[in-house]
């Protein structure tokens, strides 16, 4: 016998049909004789009705059903009888009178039962994910992900874009994080890399002249792991000759657009705002802004610098800032709450955290003797400070001053309840600087990658002040959350050695690492550009999960620990031995 239908199909209209239906036993109750069974697949549920009148022996068996058993089941659809239909339920109006009843399977008592609501922890949720993945609010994300991945296909494929795969097994390409090593057992002492990025092959496959290619594929980065950060992740990459940065983000839109209108019903309005990194830092302190809440961040240092207050003099004067943040009606904050903020400020790189407490009769704080009552008034209304609210300001260079404020901005926003729920913020960052100056290490580093086209008008900056140029990249942004970034790249190779060079990457190192894509370059690079989005990321921002994890059918923990395989786990000397690998400590 085969399965005529799921569960979660049947309506009124198949009354009088016979059906077979298989599935889990989701919950077993006895009734005055009769035993009712909820009969679960991944369409849904539908109640199940073993009567006495269908014969001792069925009886018997659908007693012994218990929670997660998968059966088979044939009966007849029935309208329930008056007054015991369920509302609550898409088959509800409905039940199946039990004829024949096969049990395919036993299963032991779960750890924790497969309803919508649970409070399994996840270590216990992941570790038996396939019962979790039962649950069906937390199936009904994969299939709204694979409606993600098919729209995304066809959208693209629509425009001309290919599907081509990128080796797995390769050299590795800097985007930033470390690399997962792969040992070669046939060249011994030689690792292969696991891709952060396909980013080389499409380049080579643009020299190729493949015109435009597309790909949704894992790529894997060794790094510290956050709420939505794993070290395997999807992107889906793309990549296109003979374009400039307004068709990449044509598509992009386009493609985002086809998304909305699949999983939501409706597209937030195309083109997206574009906010220069510069504007993103000064206003919100972050380069991946959550513009969907004020609280902007407040230059200060006209007033700073004529004020008696030390800490913010001496700050400009070493050729840091001081900025301020008008915590809208936090004015009652205690002193308790005041030091929570300054100690998250400290974990920022802050040296401290100023405020002042704006009243009807003027400001409360520790530090308004250092102000004039002129510039008093200044503050007030540089902040926009109406009578309780709680100015904040950190003085110290640029970059922990957009850092501790930034944050403050967003933890600020989260408690009082500022971000409106249903709001979508799209918005392109632009006008990166092409380079960063890394303290630690001394030297310039690449601020996406160093694959990234300088502007055009820049160009002769490069050699006399490097970190002035911009570069032609461009992130996309969802409520705060970085989903997406890309550029055009350079495609001649003295640009490119220039760049390795202001990289501190020497000739030989380069021919080295990236001699291929030098190369390349030599026989005829059209110009080209691309982008990839975080899958992952999109996919948790669209359907509304709380974190990554959800959107992942296995995904790793904060320590990068699979629960359900224990992976990673030590191998047998006899591995080791053939890959003349030893483990020291
Ligand atoms: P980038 O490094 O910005 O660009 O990565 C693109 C997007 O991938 C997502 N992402 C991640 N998602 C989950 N876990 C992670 N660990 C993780 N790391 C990145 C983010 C990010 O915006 N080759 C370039 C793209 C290009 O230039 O075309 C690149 O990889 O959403
Ligand atoms: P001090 O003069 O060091 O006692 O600091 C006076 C106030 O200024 C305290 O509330 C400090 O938290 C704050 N403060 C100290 N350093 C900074 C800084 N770099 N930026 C902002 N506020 C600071």
């Amino acid at each position: 016998m085969k399965r005529t239908h799921y569960c979660g199909d049947l309506r009124r209209e198949h009354g009088g049909r016979e059906v077979v239906l298989c599935g889990w036993v989701h919950v077993r109750r006895d009734h005055g004789g009769l035993i009712f069974v909820d009969l679960r697949d991944r369409s849904g549920r539908v109640q199940v009705v073993f009567d006495p009148a269908a014969g001792a022996e069925i009886m018997e068996s659908a007693h012994r059903l218990r929670a997660e058993f998968v059966v088979q089941v044939s009966g007849d659809v029935s309208l329930r009888p008056q007054g015991t239909e369920n509302p609550g339920l898409p088959t509800g109006e409905i039940e199946v009178r039990a004829r024949m009843l096969l049990v395919l399977n036993e299963a032991s008592t779960p750890p924790f039962a497969v309803e919508d609501e649970s409070d399994a922890a996840e270590a216990v949720r992941l570790r038996y994910r396939y019962l979790d993945l039962r649950r069906p609010i937390v199936q009904r994300v994969f299939f709204d992900r694979h409606r993600i991945t098919r729209t995304i296909r066809n959208f693209l494929e629509g425009r001309g874009f290919i599907d081509v795969e990128t080796p797995v097994l390769t050299k590795s390409t800097p985007e930033g994080a470390r690399d997962y090593l792969v040992p070669s057992r046939v060249n011994p002492g030689a690792f292969y890399a696991l891709p952060q990025s396909p980013q080389l092959f499409k380049q080579i496959l643009m020299v190729a002249g493949l015109d435009r290619y597309y790909q949704i594929v894992r790529c894997f980065r060794d790094e510290d792991l956050r709420a939505d950060r794993q070290p395997e992740f999807t992107q889906v990459d793309l990549e296109m000759s003979f374009v400039d940065r307004d068709d990449v983000m044509a598509v992009t839109e386009g493609m985002l657009a086809e998304v909305f209108r699949e999983i939501k019903g409706a597209a937030p309005p195309t083109p997206y705002p574009r906010l220069s990194y510069r504007d993103a830092m000064e206003r919100f302190g972050s380069d991946k802004p959550d513009t969907r809440f004020g609280l902007e961040l407040v230059d200060l240092a006209a007033v700073a610098r004529e004020a008696e207050f030390k800490v913010f003099r001496q700050a400009l004067e070493s050729g840091g800032r001081v900025k301020g943040l008008n915590a809208k009606g936090c004015g009652s904050f205690s002193r308790k709450e005041i030091d929570d903020l300054t100690e998250e400020a400290k974990t920022f790189g802050a040296k401290g955290l100023a405020w002042m407490k704006t009243t009807q009769g003027g400001l409360e704080s520790a530090i308004a003797k250092f102000f004039t009552p002129g510039q008093q008034a200044e503050i007030r209304r540089l902040m926009s400070a109406e009578p309780g609210d709680l100015l904040l300001f950190v003085a110290d260079s640029e970059a922990v001053v957009h850092e501790a404020l930034g944050r403050l901005r967003l933890r600020i926003g989260e408690a009082r309840r500022l971000i409106p729920a249903d709001r979508t913020d799209l918005l392109w960052v632009v006008d990166f600087p092409l380079l960063e100056w890394d303290g630690e290490e001394k030297r310039y580093v690449a601020m996406h990658h160093p694959f990234t086209a300088p502007m055009d008008e820049d160009l002769p900056l490069l050699e006399s002040d490097p970190l002035k140029v911009r570069a032609k990249a461009y992130d996309i942004v969802m409520n705060g959350t970085e989903i997406g970034g890309g550029s055009v790249r350079i495609h001649r190779e003295d640009v490119q050695e220039k760049m390795f060079g202001l990289l501190g990457i020497g000739a030989e190192e380069a021919r080295e690492k990236f001699g291929f894509l030098l190369e390349a370059l030599r026989f005829g690079a059209p110009p080209h550009g691309g982008i990839a989005l975080g899958l992952d990321r999109l996919t948790m921002l669209v359907t509304g999960a709380s974190s990554i994890r959800d959107v992942i059918p296995f995904p790793k923990t904060q320590k990068g620990v699979c629960p359900l395989t224990q992976a990673p786990s030590p191998v047998s000397p006899a591995q080791l031995r053939e890959l003349r690998i030893r483990v020291v400590d």
